[in-house]
């Protein structure tokens, strides 16, 4: 094991990565940290309350919690675009329009009250996606003993977290599934600059900083690659959505595994901000219309998603997945995490 992995209280090698809508669960964290990995608490999409209540059933361990930022340079919502996205979804057939809002809704999930909420925790991690906070928020979480992880998707994000005094880098590759934690640089797979084991051997040239790393991890290969380019931990998400301890919607986990032999896509269908997914109907339709606009289009669709979720059909749904969603297998979190270190040498 490295001494930068000593240092930060890790015994493994393995971050599983913070996953909002369900996917991470707080029995899921435990059993990571369990594991001897780390697991973050996904603050997103939550209410303070059931933030509170998720950190309350952590019992003594060590887990980090990521927070959404409110990314300034988004563009705000243009009620004209949301109306004709509306349209677009509509004269696509089959959605009933009760369930697509017509008026546009905002949200900054919540931000200043989930870093209160965060400042007080025990968390040992703090990560921030789509943003970075303001200086004054980093150190004072610092002061308060926690390591403030920031992330990249490009080199110019690198230098960026660099130079906030951020703990930790996290570098999210494209094949990452989700959303793309872009703050600055290209947000899209035609980013030629945008390798991760690039990425991640461009960072050490800059920094010692510990870096966790981590986008369309498949299999104990991977991780070691991740980990030979420089990476301090490798950040998986995909695979932790086939864990027990996982809070994965069954038509999601389902469709992992029927769906297997589709590929992934980068989509702003969804949510109105580039994501990746298993292909199916929803994206196939409105992938090219979908303008950039997070979090109103989380919003307009959220209901037919749940419609979706709940009648068990992968067409209408956010299969949310890394491009090595082949290897996801439904297990006890201990095994993923054993099964992606068990043949990586003593020491790295
Ligand atoms: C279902 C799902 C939900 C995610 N939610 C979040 C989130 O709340 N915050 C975040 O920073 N990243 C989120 N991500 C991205 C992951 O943190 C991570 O970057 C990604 O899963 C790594 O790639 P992989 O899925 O191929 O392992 C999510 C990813 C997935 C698959």
């Amino acid at each position: 094991m490295s001494s930068a992995l000593t240092q930060l209280g890790f015994s493994v090698p393995i971050v599983a990565a913070p996953m909002a809508g369900g996917p991470s669960t707080p029995a899921l964290v435990s059993a990571v940290a369990d594991a001897g990995g780390l697991g973050f608490v996904a603050a997103g999409y939550l209410s303070p309350d059931a933030l509170s209540a998720q950190l309350e059933q952590l019992g003594g361990r060590r887990f980090g919690i990521n927070i959404f930022t409110p990314n300034e340079a988004d563009p705000g919502i243009d009620p004209a675009v949301y109306a004709a996205y509306r349209e677009q979804l509509l004269a696509g057939g089959g959605i009933d329009p009760v369930l697509l809002p017509e008026t546009p809704q905002r949200s900054d999930d919540h931000y200043a009250e989930k870093v209160r909420i965060a400042l007080a925790s025990e968390a040992a991690f703090v990560s921030f996606t789509f943003g970075y906070p303001d200086p004054v928020i980093i150190e004072r979480l610092q002061s308060a003993g926690k390591r403030v992880v920031l992330g990249a998707t490009s080199r110019e994000g690198i230098d960026a977290v660099r130079d906030t005094g951020a703990d930790v880098l996290s570098i999210q590759g494209p094949r990452a599934g989700g959303h793309r934690a872009t703050v600055l640089g290209i947000d899209g797979e035609d980013a030629d600059d945008q390798d991760l084991r690039e990425l991640i051997r461009y960072a050490r040239s800059r920094s010692d900083q510990p870096i966790f790393a981590g986008g369309g991890i498949a299999d104990a290969a991977d991780v070691r690659d991740i980990l030979a380019a420089g990476a301090t931990a490798a950040q998986v998400g995909t695979l932790f959505l086939g864990a027990t301890e996982a809070g994965t919607k069954p038509a999601h986990l389902a469709a992992l595994h029927d769906l297997r032999h589709r590929a992934t896509v980068l989509t702003r269908a969804f949510t109105g901000r580039t994501a990746r997914a298993v292909s199916n109907r929803f994206t196939e339709a409105f992938s090219d219309q979908a303008p950039t606009m997070y979090p109103a289009l989380h919003f307009l669709t959220a209901g037919v998603r749940a419609q979706a979720a709940a009648q068990a059909d992968p067409e209408q749904l956010h299969l949310w997945a890394g491009a090595g969603f082949e290897g996801v297998r439904v297990a006890p979190a201990a095994e993923i995490v054993s099964s992606l270190t068990r043949e990586l040498p003593a020491t790295s």
